[in-house]
């Protein structure tokens, strides 16, 4: 077809804007041809941007050339038109669609591009499959859904400025090209070519530079930061992704949570529209893993795990009774209303028990105020009236018991919890729960290195009182620091950090950091805590899992304009791609290619 120019034509209106009180107009609209229909001599096209879809008339009589070049229009050829804001007859009206009362009458057509047969049908639901959609990812794109996830993605972003701007943050830039900053993933290097031997990394958080931020006095930092970390992806795992970077001087927990509980209030409240009640309520770590067998609850629901290791020390069943004389916990879930589970579905629940870790499930009914087959004969009056009482259950409800070490327990009952909330439908859509977690343990044991590991970074502060603890018994040492989750998904994470150089080197210590070491790989930061560093704190709530909430999918993958898959390639540009031999020789190194374990997709 022959292609026309755009010329001095302007467009006049957007695909999405013409309503009744237009009729009479003379409009310009320009858009792509969504889908074509020929009806009783009648030439329909949706015209699509990204504000929305417009139905355009061709009549035979109006201009016969016109009406031929538009029964050709291919989907997804760009087009001008130019006519007239027309009633639609009664009858054809489509209250689905905002413009769905008018429709234009085409006077002039012209064709802006063609567009080859695209490899897959813009619809929605999309029904082409994840690689074919990433890899014409800008196809992909142009559906109204993608636009609408890409919107609130902005929209978030936006909010987020103007919130933290009327707070007293300062927006500053720093460093891509880093030194390497510890958050427990691999680094992306990038070696130099001027300094051949030596390599910048991606930073894989502001960690550090925002904390050199405070020592400069800038009293409250924040930055849309993309972060880049080597690591093995997740549904809520990408590659690159976002975090909102945020530092404050002189604050405890309570002011750092109040800007993060003002500020996803603004999200929300731009995005959704919804009111988020604030402040959020908090849970220590030890508590969240003894009620919801998790450090992230989806606090949504109830049905919280119930300890009865006190209640159970002598009871008649010997399983329970040998893991508590062995200082394990029994620890029961209330199915509540799953009386009626037939015994393959407990066995069902009993095999994933089992795949978790568990080495049983053990159950019983409650019926008539009495339990009622499985473990049930097992337990006395008294120790029954106490199960009941402390599991809130009632006739028709399944208690479901984990004997095993504490920690063990919490995890394998904790999974299944979300288990019961999927299949029971414990959660209504449209609800967000906020929750912050504290004081978790500044360390965990490492059995593979036979080390101590910071739990979070090691520039998180010590509680005071855990201080004497921290070289004999790291174990035992809580952390000034905390996670925001939201829904089950762990959204923020941040800590009071440490700001003197004494604290921070014992720190360092534990996790087996020698002096040497230290100094040459955080030199710099411990330098900077010596000129006057300011007690400080801060947050990273992750812009994209916020997003992929917002927006309610199950992946942030979407809230991307253009992510990775799984095994961190991008499809629609081929990336990682080989380098020229040229270009390495000047960096000075050398590839060896691929190993024998990679796979290809
Ligand atoms: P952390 O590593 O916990 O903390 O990251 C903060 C938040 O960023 C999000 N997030 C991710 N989102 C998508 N893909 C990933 N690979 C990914 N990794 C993290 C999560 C997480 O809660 N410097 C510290 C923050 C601080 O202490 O202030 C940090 O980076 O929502
Ligand atoms: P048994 O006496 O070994 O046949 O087990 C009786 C019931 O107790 C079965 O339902 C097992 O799944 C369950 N069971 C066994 N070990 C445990 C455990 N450690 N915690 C919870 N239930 C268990």
């Amino acid at each position: 077809m022959k292609l026309d120019a755009m010329g001095d034509l302007h467009r006049s209106h957007t695909c999405g804007e013409l309503r009744k009180g237009d009729v009479g107009k003379p409009v310009v609209l320009m858009g792509w041809v969504h889908r074509r229909r020929n009806l009783g001599g009648l030439l329909f096209i949706d015209l699509r941007d990204r504000y929305g879809l417009t139905q355009i008339v061709f009549r035979p009589d109006a201009d016969p050339a016109d009406f031929e070049r538009g029964s050709h229009l291919g989907a997804e050829y760009v087009v001008a038109v130019t006519g007239e804001v027309v009633e639609r007859p009664d009858g054809t009206t489509n209250p689905e669609l905002p413009t769905g009362e008018i429709e234009v009458h085409v006077s002039d057509l012209r064709v802006l591009n063609a567009s080859l047969t695209p490899p897959f049908v813009l619809e929605e639901p999309i029904k082409a499959s994840d690689e074919l959609r990433l890899e014409y990812r800008y196809l992909d794109l142009r559906r109204p859904h993608m636009q609408r996830l890409i919107e609130a993605r902005h929209t978030a972003a936006a909010a987020t400025r103007s919130y933290l701007n009327g707070v007293g943050f300062l927006e500053i830039e720093t460093p891509m090209l880093a030194k390497k900053t510890p958050e427990g993933a691999r680094d992306f290097i990038v070696p130099s070519r001027v300094h051949p031997g030596k390599v910048y990394a991606l930073p894989q958080s502001p960690q550090l530079y925002k904390q050199i931020l405070m020592v400069s006095g800038c009293d409250r930092y924040y930055q849309i930061a993309r972060c880049l970390r080597d690591e093995d992806l997740r549904a809520d795992r990408q590659p690159e992704h976002t975090q909102i970077d945020f530092e404050m001087s002189f604050v405890t927990e309570d002011d750092v949570f109040a800007v993060a509980e003002g500020l996803m209030a603004a999200i929300w409240s731009a995005v959704r529209g919804d009111e988020i009640e604030t402040p959020f309520p908090r849970l220590t770590y030890r508590e969240a893993m003894e009620r919801y067998g998790s450090d992230k609850p989806d606090t949504r629901f109830g049905t919280e795990l119930v300890d009865l290791t006190d209640l159970l020390g002598g009871t008649d069943f010997k399983v329970f009774r040998s893991v508590i004389d062995g200082g394990g916990a029994v620890k029961c879930l209330n199915a509540a209303g799953c009386s009626g589970w037939s015994r393959s579905e407990i066995d069902r629940k009993e095999e994933l028990a089992r795949k978790w870790g568990a080495k049983g499930l053990a159950w019983t009914k409650v019926e008539g105020g009495a339990f009622a087959g499985g473990v049930g004969k097992f337990f006395s009056d008294d120790e029954r009236a106490t199960v009941i009482e402390r599991a809130a259950a009632t006739d028709g409800d399944l208690l479901l018991f984990v004997a095993h070490d504490r920690k063990k327990a919490n995890e394998i009952l904790g999974k299944l919890r979300l288990v019961l909330r999927d299949e029971l439908g414990l959660v209504q859509p449209g609800v967000f729960n906020f929750v912050w977690i504290t004081e978790f343990p500044l360390f965990a044991w490492n059995e593979d290195t036979g080390s101590w590991e910071a739990e979070h970074h090691m520039f998180s502060m010590p509680r005071a009182e855990d201080l004497d603890l921290l070289e004999s018994d790291p174990g035992e040492v809580l952390g000034r620091l905390y996670d925001l989750v939201a829904n089950g998904l762990e959204i923020a994470s941040g800590s009071i950090r440490i700001h003197r150089r004494d604290i921070q080197e014992r720190v360092m210590a534990v996790v087996g950091m020698s002096r040497e070491d230290a100094e040459r790989r955080f030199g710099f930061l411990l330098k900077a805590l010596d000129y006057g560093a300011p007690p400080h704190g801060g947050l990273a709530p992750g812009l994209d899992r916020i997003a992929m909430l917002l927006t309610d999918e199950d992946s942030i993958r979407d809230t991307i304009a253009f992510p990775k898959t799984y095994r961190g390639l991008s499809l629609m540009d081929g990336s990682p791609s080989e380098a020229e031999p040229e270009v390495l020789k000047e960096l000075g190194i050398e590839l060896v290619g691929p190993r024998d374990d990679e796979g290809q997709g």
